[in-house]
C-alpha cells in the first residue's frame, strides 16, 4: 500500500516537471512578436464556407487560441527548433474571405520558407509586392484564391524558390484574373533559377515563352494551360533533365514540333493539346520510358505514329484525337497493356485490322470514331469488360453485332452509327447494359427487333440521348416507355408505320 502511494507521488511528480518543462519551452519557443502578427492576420480574415470551394475546408486557425501561447504548436504553423521563428504557414483550404495587402502582419514573419494560401477568397486583391522580400522562400503557393491584377515584379527577387503556384486564379466571369507582364516573366525565369513547380496555368500572359526557361534545369512541373501563351515552344524545354510534367493545353498561338528525345528522360505526363503544334511524332519518342500520359488532341500533328510507340509501355493514355494523323496498321498497340484510355476519333487512319486492341484488358475508353477503319466488327471487343465509354462510329466496320455484346456491363457510351453493320439486332441484348446513358445506332444496315422481355422491366438502362435513325424499327420500341431521363431522341427514318402509341406524349415533358 505505502509502496504504491509512494509511487503514486513520485509518477505525479514527473508529470509536474514534464509539464512545467514543456511549459517553459513553450515560453521560450514562440516569438511575441510574430504570436501577434498572426492573431492579427486572423483578425483580418472574415471565414466564409465558401471562400475555399472544397467540402474538408475549414479554418485551420479557429482553434489556435485553445491550443496555448505558444504559437509553434498551433495548426498550420510551424517554427524553426532552435530558433522559434515561424518558417512555415499553411492556411491553404482554410475558408479565408478579405483581402491582403503589403500592410499585412504576414511580412511580419520575415522568416518564412513556406507559405501556402491557396484554395481561399481574396476579394480579388493584387499579389502584395511585399512578398518579394520573404526573401527565404521555397514555396509559395496561391492557387485558387481569387487574387486578381498584375504578378508583381518583386516575386523575381525571390531567389530560393522552388515551388511558384499561382494556378486557377478565375472566377465565373473571367477565366483569368491574373496577369503576368512580358518582361517580368522574362525576369521571372532569369532569377528563379531554383524552380521545381511552375504553375501559372490561367494566368493571362500575353508572351512568348522566354529563353531563360530553357535554363532552369531545375525544373520537374511546369503547368502553363491556358494562358494565352503564343510564338514557338523552345525545344531545349523538352531536353530538361529532371522534367516529368508538362502541359501547355489550351495556348491556340503557341506553335511548336516534337523534339528528337534522347534517353534517360523523365518525362511522365505530356499535354501539348489545343496549341499549334504540328509536324510528325518523332521516332524517338519510343524513348520516353517513363510516360503515362500523352494528350496531343485538337493540334495539326499529321505523318504515321512512330511504331516506336509500342515502347512506351507505361503508358495509360493516349488522346490524339483531331488531327491529321494516317496509317493502315496498328500492329504496335498490343504492347501497351496498361492502356485505359484511347482516343483516336477524328484522323485520317485506314486500318482494317484493330484485333491489336483486343488484350488490352483495362481500356475503360476506346474512341476511334470518324476515321476509315474497316473490317467486321471485332467480336472480342465484348472480353473488354471494363469499358465505359465504346465509340466506333462513322468508320467502315461491317457485319453483325454480337449478342455478347451485352457482357460489356459498365458501358456508359455504345456508339456505332454510320457504319455499315447488317444483320438482326435484339434490342433485348442492349438493354442489358444497365449502366447506358448514351446509344446511338444510326445509319447501319441492322433489322431491328424490339424487345421481347416485360417492358416495365426496372433493370432497363435509363438512357440520356437515344439515336436510332434509320435503323429499320418498323414499331415503336416499348422500353422507350420508361425512359423518362432522356433529352435527346432521333428516330428519324426508322420506317415506322402504325399508330403512334399514346405513351409517346408522355415522353416529350423530358426531351
Ligand atoms: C470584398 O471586396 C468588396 C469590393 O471591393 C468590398 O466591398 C468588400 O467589403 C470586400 N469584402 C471583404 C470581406 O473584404
Ligand atoms: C491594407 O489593408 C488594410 C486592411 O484591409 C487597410 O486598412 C489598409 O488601408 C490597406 N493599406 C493599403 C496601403 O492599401
Ligand atoms: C520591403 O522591405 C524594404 C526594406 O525593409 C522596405 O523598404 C519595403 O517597403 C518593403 N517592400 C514592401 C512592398 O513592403
Ligand atoms: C498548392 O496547394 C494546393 C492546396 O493545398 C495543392 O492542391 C497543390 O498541389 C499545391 N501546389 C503545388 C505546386 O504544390
Ligand atoms: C534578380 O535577383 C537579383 C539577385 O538575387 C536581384 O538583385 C534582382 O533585383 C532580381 N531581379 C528582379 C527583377 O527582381
Ligand atoms: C500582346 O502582346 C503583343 C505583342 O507583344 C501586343 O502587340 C499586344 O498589344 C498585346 N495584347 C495585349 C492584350 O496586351
Ligand atoms: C542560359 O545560361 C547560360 C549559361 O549560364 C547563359 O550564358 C545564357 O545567357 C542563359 N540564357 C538566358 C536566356 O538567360
Ligand atoms: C487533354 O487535354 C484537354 C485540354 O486541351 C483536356 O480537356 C482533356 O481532359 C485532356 N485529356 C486527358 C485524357 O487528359
Ligand atoms: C524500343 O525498344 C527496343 C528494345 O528495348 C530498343 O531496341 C529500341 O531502340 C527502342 N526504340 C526506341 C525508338 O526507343
Ligand atoms: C496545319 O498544317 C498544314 C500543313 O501540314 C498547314 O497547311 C495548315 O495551315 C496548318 N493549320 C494550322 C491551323 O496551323
Amino acid at each position: 500500500m505505502a509502496s504504491s502511494f509512494s509511487h503514486f507521488i513520485f509518477v505525479s511528480l514527473l508529470f509536474l516537471i514534464i509539464y512545467l518543462f514543456q511549459l517553459s519551452f513553450q515560453q521560450t519557443l514562440c516569438h511575441n512578436e510574430e504570436r501577434l502578427a498572426l492573431l492579427q492576420l486572423k483578425e483580418s480574415f472574415v471565414i466564409e464556407k465558401h471562400a475555399s470551394g472544397n467540402p474538408f475546408a475549414y479554418p485551420k486557425f479557429n482553434l489556435w487560441k485553445s491550443q496555448g501561447i505558444d504559437c509553434c504548436s498551433w495548426e498550420g504553423v510551424w517554427c524553426d527548433q532552435y530558433t522559434g521563428y515561424v518558417i512555415s504557414l499553411d492556411l491553404s483550404s482554410s475558408c479565408l474571405f478579405g483581402s491582403i495587402n503589403s500592410s499585412s502582419s504576414l511580412f511580419r514573419l520575415s522568416h518564412l520558407q513556406y507559405l501556402n494560401l491557396a484554395f481561399n477568397d481574396f476579394n480579388y486583391s493584387e499579389i502584395p509586392a511585399a512578398l518579394g522580400n520573404l526573401s527565404r522562400l521555397t514555396y509559395l503557393n496561391l492557387s485558387a484564391s481569387i487574387f486578381s491584377g498584375h504578378i508583381p515584379l518583386e516575386i523575381s527577387k525571390l531567389s530560393e524558390l522552388s515551388v511558384f503556384d499561382l494556378s486557377y486564379n478565375f472566377d465565373y466571369s473571367n477565366p483569368r484574373l491574373l496577369e503576368l507582364k512580358s518582361t517580368d516573366f522574362k525576369s521571372l525565369m532569369q532569377n528563379l533559377t531554383k524552380l521545381e513547380y511552375l504553375h501559372l496555368s490561367y494566368v493571362k500572359i500575353n508572351s512568348s515563352i522566354p529563353d531563360a526557361m530553357a535554363n532552369v534545369s531545375s525544373l520537374i512541373s511546369l503547368h502553363l494551360g491556358n494562358c494565352g501563351l503564343f510564338g514557338k515552344f523552345l525545344t531545349a524545354i523538352f531536353h530538361l533533365p529532371k522534367l516529368e510534367y508538362l502541359s501547355v493545353v489550351c495556348n491556340w498561338d503557341l506553335s511548336g514540333s516534337l523534339p528528337e528525345f534522347p534517353f534517360h528522360n523523365q518525362l511522365r505526363i505530356l499535354q501539348i493539346s489545343r496549341t499549334s503544334f504540328s509536324g510528325e511524332l518523332p521516332i524517338s519518342i519510343g524513348r520516353l520510358g517513363s510516360l503515362e500520359v500523352l494528350n496531343a488532341s485538337c493540334c495539326n500533328f499529321s505523318g504515321l505514329i512512330p511504331p516506336s510507340i509500342g515502347n512506351l509501355t507505361k503508358l495509360l493514355t493516349l488522346v490524339l484525337h483531331n488531327n491529321s494523323f494516317r496509317g493502315e496498321k496498328a500492329s504496335f498497340f498490343s504492347n501497351l497493356t496498361q492502356l485505359a484510355r484511347v482516343s483516336l476519333s477524328f484522323n485520317q487512319f485506314t486500318f482494317s485490322d484493330i484485333s491489336c486492341f483486343a488484350g488490352l484488358s483495362r481500356l475503360q475508353r476506346l474512341n476511334l470514331c470518324s476515321n476509315q477503319i474497316s473490317g467486321s466488327f471485332p467480336s472480342w471487343i465484348t472480353n473488354l469488360t471494363e469499358l465505359t465509354y465504346l465509340n466506333l462510329g462513322a468508320n467502315m466496320f461491317r457485319g453483325s453485332l454480337p449478342s455478347s455484346i451485352s457482357r460489356l456491363k459498365n458501358l456508359k457510351t455504345f456508339n456505332i452509327e454510320f457504319n455499315t453493320l447488317s444483320g438482326v439486332l435484339m434490342f433485348d441484348t442492349i438493354l442489358e447494359l444497365r449502366y447506358l446513358k448514351y446509344l446511338s445506332l444510326s445509319s447501319n444496315k441492322f433489322s431491328v427487333l424490339p424487345e421481347t422481355r416485360n417492358i416495365t422491366n426496372t433493370t432497363f438502362p435509363k438512357l440520356t440521348e437515344l439515336s436510332l435513325g434509320s435503323c429499320n424499327l418498323r414499331v415503336f420500341p416499348g422500353f422507350l416507355h420508361d425512359q423518362d431521363e432522356l433529352e435527346v431522341l432521333d428516330l428519324s427514318s426508322s420506317d415506322i408505320y402504325g399508330q403512334i402509341p399514346n405513351w409517346i406524349w408522355k415522353l416529350s415533358k423530358t426531351l
